[in-house]
């Protein structure tokens, strides 16, 4: 099974991922676990490229392939292999983060996103997408306890980006059976268990 978790930056998606692979490994289950971009020797040079912010000068043309590229490598070399194998995979965002940050953010045209991001994924489709929603004010407030320094070269990004990028993802979960959107206001624990149920509901429609 594929299970993404995507959101805007600081919603709290990477410790949910990791309840997640918590909780999946106590029902030993075989889980493998990856973030986006990156999770590749190849991948993870691009993940440099992407998010270095001496690299202001990038064009957003150049970060949808090289997104994407980072992508193709992931699927053929790590997470096909790993769900033949029978594993649990579970991505710290996917596809729907290039339609959401470099569609409806950036402004590319999303039918051109989406061809591109079928090309790199083919039919590695997820199972299950998390959405962690917050609020654009819930995110500058974590944003604002973080220095310059902490911050990538997206997460500088201002309040009207994250804005559009939030509304491209609640757009994508209108359009998506695989979509669960998840209130990120709440506490830790209560959207953990929301997507606990949401797991062993998916398992026991099967
Ligand atoms: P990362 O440090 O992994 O952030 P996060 O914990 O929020 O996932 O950096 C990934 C950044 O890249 C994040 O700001 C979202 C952005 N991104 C895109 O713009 N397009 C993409 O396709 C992906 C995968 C990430």
């Amino acid at each position: 099974m594929l299970i993404t978790f995507e959101g805007i930056d600081f919603c709290g998606k990477s410790t949910q991922v990791e309840l997640l692979k918590t909780y999946l490994l106590e029902q030993n289950k075989n889980v493998h676990l990856i973030r986006e971009p990156g999770g590749t020797e190849l991948s993870e040079k691009v993940r440099e490229i992407l998010l270095d912010k001496k690299n202001n000068s990038m064009v957003m043309e150049t970060e949808i392939f090289l997104f994407s590229a980072s992508r193709a490598q992931l699927v053929r070399e790590v997470i096909r292999p790993y769900l033949e194998k029978g594993f649990y995979v579970i991505s710290d965002r996917f596809h729907d983060s290039s339609t959401a940050y470099q569609g409806y953010g950036r402004g590319l045209p999303v039918d051109v996103i989406m061809s591109i991001n079928s090309l790199a994924i083919g039919e590695t489709i997820p199972d299950i997408t998390f959405f962690i929603d917050i609020p654009i004010e819930v995110s500058a407030r974590r944003k604002s306890k973080k220095t310059h320094d902490d911050l990538d070269r997206i997460e500088i990004s201002d309040n009207s980006f994250f804005e559009r990028v939030r509304n491209g993802y609640l757009q994508i979960a209108k359009s998506e059976k695989r979509y669960r959107v998840l209130d990120g206001t709440q506490s830790i624990d209560i959207v953990s268990n929301q997507i606990r149920n949401e797991i062993k509901k998916f398992e026991s429609d099967k």
